[in-house]
């Protein structure tokens, strides 16, 4: 069934996805979680987003919590605009709000106009926990540098949702619903190439979510679609073996390598496979969207590869394969192999894009 992005959308007992919806790219995602027990209400907004999305949020909450005004706790994943500025306003509407961020987080994020009498720090609470006043628990899980310093995800033990701001976002495509699919895999691959840092960090936040007793059963991320059942583990899997940021720009050797070595087999296959054929095997990496493209393109030839050279390597050969006759095929499969051998370049493996690991088979 279509969700309808017009209502708020009850994703587990009591939680909300209540953000603006627009068909752009970059979604924000902004959860409501009410907490209820023994007569006691407590309602919290996990990052309630830039002032554009604020009038059809604050119309979303008024449908659960009556008023926005009776949100009493934001919790911030870190400091950008598309996830905080939003607590101006509700800081405005309840002054005794109470926003719970990272010192780090914090520090930078009250330059909004955010009153430093309603901070609470997540380091202030023992162990990273917290009981709120209706017996309910919360565990702040901290990421550092994804993509902030002070970046810190928030878990609810009794849902099992781990809100995990833009840790596990995706670009949304037309195709993307409420929860994720495994095709939204490519545009949360893209999104954590351009903003997260380094592989080391995104294995610190997965030790860190490993650790979570009980495991998560939903990833809620602030962009994109949201994670759920089998695709969890999945994604989780998946996230491990991603090159970003620092991984794909410190590989710049790569990155010309690669590209010329695309050249020369783009040149020999000339002569064998139409011009339209080849440009549209070269296309996909300029797709004109407002995110910043793979590659540079010009006159059927590739002048640049800015970042995931393996992606862009086995993205045009793959093209230039299927848009081949099978002996031409051939050809190309056997010159990829000989010239990165001749290069000393890695081993591509073209049905995968990853990089051919060579067993260790003799201990040092
Ligand atoms: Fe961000
Ligand atoms: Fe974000």
């Amino acid at each position: 069934m279509e969700a309808d992005f017009k209502e708020p959308i009850e994703i587990s007992a009591n939680t909300y996805l209540v953000g603006k919806r627009e068909g752009s790219p970059l979604e924000r995602n902004v959860y409501l979680r009410v907490f209820k027990a023994g007569g006691k209400s407590v309602n919290m907004v996990i990052d309630p987003g830039p002032p554009t999305d604020f009038e059809v949020l604050s119309v979303k909450l008024a449908k659960v919590i009556e008023d926005p005004k009776n949100v009493q706790i934001v919790f911030l994943n870190h400091q950008d605009p598309d996830v905080s500025y939003n607590t101006v306003y509700f800081q405005k509407l309840n002054p005794n709000l109470v926003i719970v961020t990272t010192q780090d987080t914090w520090r930078v994020v009250k330059y909004f106009g955010l009153n430093d009498k309603n901070f609470r720090a997540v380091e202030s609470f023992p162990n990273y926990r917290v009981m709120l006043s209706t017996g309910q628990r919360l565990i702040f899980v901290p990421t550092p540098f994804l993509h902030s310093k002070g970046a810190c995800m928030v878990y609810d033990p009794e849902t099992q949702i781990l809100f995990s701001g833009d840790f596990f976002g995706g670009l949304s495509s037309e195709s993307s619903g409420i929860y994720a699919t495994d095709k939204d895999w490519d545009g949360i691959k893209a999104f954590h190439q351009i903003y997260m840092p380094s592989k080391e960090a995104i294995g610190l936040a997965i030790n860190a979510i490993r650790k979570l007793e009980p495991p998560p059963l939903v990833i809620a991320a602030q962009h994109g679609s949201i994670i759920e059942g089998e695709l969890v583990e999945r994604f989780i899997i998946k996230m491990q073996t991603i090159e970003v940021g620092i991984d794909l720009i410190k590989d710049t050797k790569l990155n010309a390598s690669l590209r010329d070595v695309l050249n020369e087999i783009i040149s020999a296959v000339s002569r064998k496979i139409p011009k339209e054929k080849i440009d549209s095997a070269l296309k996909h990496f300029t797709s004109g969207r407002a995110f910043p493209d793979l590659a540079v393109i010009r006159d059927g030839k590739v002048m640049e590869i800015k970042f995931d050279a393996v992606g862009v390597f086995t993205g045009i050969v793959k093209g230039l394969i299927n848009n081949s006759d099978p002996d031409t095929r051939a050809l190309i499969k056997a010159k990829a192999i000989k010239l990165l051998l001749d290069r000393d370049l890695p081993l591509i493996d073209l049905e995968y894009g990853d990089r051919v690991e060579v067993p260790e088979l003799f201990e040092e």
